[in-house]
């Protein structure tokens, strides 16, 4: 039986379209070079960590690899047409730095800096505002051999990368981000083992943390220098944490997952240097940064908006085997409640939460939520996709943005993850998060039922 509760909530969403977000408001979708681009090894590109990791035996589902993907570099126009048929008017990508810079520093590759100009040519052709998102994960795989992300060079590395962007294409691309997720490539990629490089324990997470923190705000910087009339962002992963009982000990170890998982890059951007948690000494080395004065001052900028990426909420409990953390998931299909494929609970009050959070720590100057979205074991049946459960996502989660928005949270975008289904990270291309069905036999497109949603609920703007 459907309780009013629950009529009221359907027949609220329902009336929800792009015009309830007032006209300003941003809708995109967002890829990433390394997850769409293929072509790993065309027109002078250099390797990056995602070529040589997914070489590993056992580290990609499937034995995966990103030699092809989607084929993005040379079907881009076909793509940005499907973005534009869709009715979205924000383009986010991201540059390859192996492209631009095979070796990472030293040469730039002409024909991979054409590339660019030629995609973001295509974007302003058809009317799609871009947004270029500076580092999306594919470090060159040349400058990992020298350490990566735990190198005291890479503020260097990464000024020229910028440098070099900021340069070719600060004319024509006004909104930039910085980083994508640095919590995300320095836990998975430097703590874990799990994304590429494969690095793991505190000697790599903790220097790879605070090079990220101090590339982020440098970034800023630079673009805030070179390119003019620039608006400048840089996007966090974020995850309400929930104590599993109300017992002392889950409670605290929510409080530490939480600092990790989503105040670790923001805090200090915003100049408050690295959460101070107690009872915490993972991080207490990061701490010591927070004493220098010149530390707090360098991680910090002045961003003009920060992107959210939000997709699950976590439950967590005091689980004293697992190191430093001393917590451990209780997972989505453990407790029964709703989940994707990747098993991430599906809880929009909390994206509605986690909005309204970033926003009050005062500071934050505007807020887009630059990734969302849900993957599904998607079926291509007599040439359909009739993915309803991601529809009922998308609908559930722009409505709670929409009520963070209406609680006074300045929310200006959403951008969807993703256009195409792609290259999944260590997933392989088993997750499928796109809102069109790729055959990555034929590279044939096929817009899911989720993407003509999408084109109607932007239709009524
Ligand atoms: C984000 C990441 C994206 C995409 C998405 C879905 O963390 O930035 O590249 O993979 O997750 O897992």
């Amino acid at each position: 039986m459907v309780t009013f509760v629950q009529t009221f909530h359907l027949s609220y969403q329902q009336k929800i379209n792009a015009r309830s977000f007032g006209p300003d408001f941003l809708w995109g979708v967002a890829i990433a070079a390394a997850q769409n681009e293929g072509a790993y090894n065309v027109d002078g590109r250099g390797l990056s960590i995602w070529d040589t990791f997914s070489r590993r035996s056992g580290k990609i589902k499937g034995g995966a690899k990103p030699t092809e993907a989607c084929d993005f570099y040379y079907r881009y126009k076909d793509d940005l047409m499907l973005v534009k048929a869709l009715g979205f008017t924000v383009f986010r990508f991201s540059i390859s730095w192996s492209r631009i810079l095979p070796e990472g520093m030293g040469r730039v590759n002409k024909e991979g800096i054409a590339f660019y100009h030629k995609l973001i040519d295509e974007c302003l052709q058809l009317g799609l505002v871009p947004y270029v998102t500076l580092y999306h994960w594919d470090l060159p795989h040349e400058l990992q051999k020298n350490g990566g992300w735990t190198s005291h060079q890479m503020l260097k590395w990464f000024t020229r990368f910028v440098t070099v962007c900021s340069e070719e294409y600060g004319n024509n691309v006004k909104n930039w981000i910085i980083l994508n997720e640095p919590m995300g490539f320095t836990s998975l990629g430097y703590m874990l083992g799990m994304h590429a490089p494969g690095k793991t324990g505190l000697g790599n997470f903790l220097p790879a943390v605070h090079n990220a923190a101090l590339c982020q705000a440098e970034g800023g910087r630079i673009v805030r220098a070179l390119v003019g009339k620039a608006n400048i962002g840089t996007t966090f992963s974020c995850s309400e944490v929930i104590p599993y009982t109300q017992k002392e000990d889950d409670i605290l170890a929510a409080k530490r997952a939480d600092a990790l998982l989503n105040r670790l890059f923001i805090e200090p951007a915003l100049g408050r240097g690295y959460p101070q948690e107690e009872n915490f000494p993972f991080l207490e080395k990061l701490h010591l940064y927070n004493k220098a004065w010149k530390y707090t001052e360098r991680m910090k900028f002045n961003f003009d908006f920060i992107g959210l990426q939000n997709y699950f909420p976590i439950t967590v409990k005091y689980n004293a085997l697992i190191p430093y953390l001393h917590a451990s998931e209780v997972k989505a299909a453990t407790r029964k409640v709703p989940h994707t494929a990747m098993g991430w609970e599906i809880n929009a009050d909390s994206f509605q939460r986690m909005i309204k959070r970033f926003w009050l720590y005062g500071g934050v100057k505007e807020i887009i939520v630059s990734e969302n979205g849900a993957a599904f074991k998607d079926e291509l049946v007599n040439g359909v996709v009739d993915d309803t459960q991601r529809i009922d996502y998308f609908q559930q989660y722009i409505a709670a943005m929409l009520r963070a928005k209406k609680e006074g949270v300045n929310v200006n975008g959403y951008l969807a993850w993703t256009l195409t289904d792609n290259f999944e990270w260590s997933e392989g291309y088993a997750a499928r998060f796109g809102l069109i069905y790729l055959d990555y036999k034929t590279q044939l497109r096929t817009i899911k039922n989720s993407g003509y949603w999408f084109r109607d609920f932007l239709r009524q703007a």
